[in-house]
């Protein structure tokens, strides 16, 4: 029988313009956590790609990383001056931006991509303020919290018809999408992003965040407080709601379950979200120089 679960395994089998991510992405990523790592050794690779080095170059000296220093001119004085992990996170959200840009039709890409580098940016914030272990490191949460929304340009891009009912109708009657989602095609977009950056063989901590995003409290994997921490940073994200009552955290999906077990209190949430505010301007930096949105 025909599922859109086989659908979509096929779909993301056969499909030859399926998102990859670039070569010298994997080779920035895999050299930055070797030991002997350094702005040099990280700038040679990155100096193979132009528009990568031109971004990394632009941002280094853009008002918000220069803070008036004098500008910088090699990528690896660009580099020292980002930081290695600052270099890492913007080299992996520019590529993967690059990669889905052309996707979908629904979707308004700049809202996407900003609360998605926003998400990321504040999952890594939540993951630091938990008094409990969160099972994954920082740039793993991280990659998390930027690709957690990908199964959105998935369906946009591969089941558009479909995915414009299900998210017309969750508008129209004021339902969530990922419960649409799950009704209608028995799977939600987390799901469908994790299987979609399994491709990339993403780490499992990552695959299993995305996955379970909305739905944080399912037991059956090894990383129930990644997808926890994910959730939160995504709820925090979520600009619905301005308000900064208890109420309006609550209503918005963040229950004192999640909040009790990950070791956080209301009183973080609140000054979180405050920084997600400020956040978002970092990534509007950001998404400017993909020049794509
Ligand atoms: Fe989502
Ligand atoms: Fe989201």
């Amino acid at each position: 029988m025909r599922t859109f679960r086989t659908d979509l395994r096929r779909t993301l089998r056969d499909s030859e313009d399926l998102p990859t991510l670039p070569d010298i992405l994997m080779l920035v990523r895999k050299t930055i956590r070797k030991k002997s790592s350094n702005a040099d050794k990280i700038g040679d690779i990155i100096s193979q790609d132009p528009s990568m080095t031109s971004n990394i170059l632009k941002l280094a000296n853009s008002a918000y990383y220069s803070a008036g220093g004098h500008p910088v001119s090699s990528i690896s004085d660009a580099i020292v001056r980002l930081g290695l992990s600052e270099t890492l996170r913007i080299c992996t959200t520019l590529s993967i931006i690059n990669s889905f840009h052309n996707l979908g039709g629904y979707t308004d890409h700049r809202k996407f991509w900003l609360h998605s580098i926003t998400t990321s940016a504040v999952a890594l914030a939540v993951k630091k303020s938990c008094r409990k272990k969160v099972n994954c490191d920082d740039d793993q949460i991280q990659v998390a919290g930027l690709v957690h929304d990908i199964g959105v340009l998935i369906l946009d891009q591969y089941f558009h018809e479909t995915a414009v009912e299900i998210w017309d109708d969750s508008l129209r009657n004021n339902i969530p999408t990922f419960i649409n989602e799950t009704e209608i095609l028995g799977m939600d977009h987390g799901e469908i992003g994790g299987y979609t950056i399994r491709r990339w063989n993403m780490a499992a901590p990552v695959v299993q965040a995305v996955m379970y995003h909305h739905q944080p409290t399912r037991r059956d994997h090894a990383y129930v407080s990644c997808a926890q921490v994910i959730h939160v940073a995504d709820r925090i994200c979520s600009f619905k709601d301005v308000g900064s009552s208890r109420d309006s955290i609550e209503v918005e999906g963040l229950t004192d379950e999640i909040l009790g077990e990950l070791g956080l209190d209301i009183d973080r949430i609140l000054s979180l979200r405050e920084e997600a505010r400020a956040e978002m301007s970092r990534s509007d930096v950001v998404l400017s120089l993909s020049g794509k949105v």
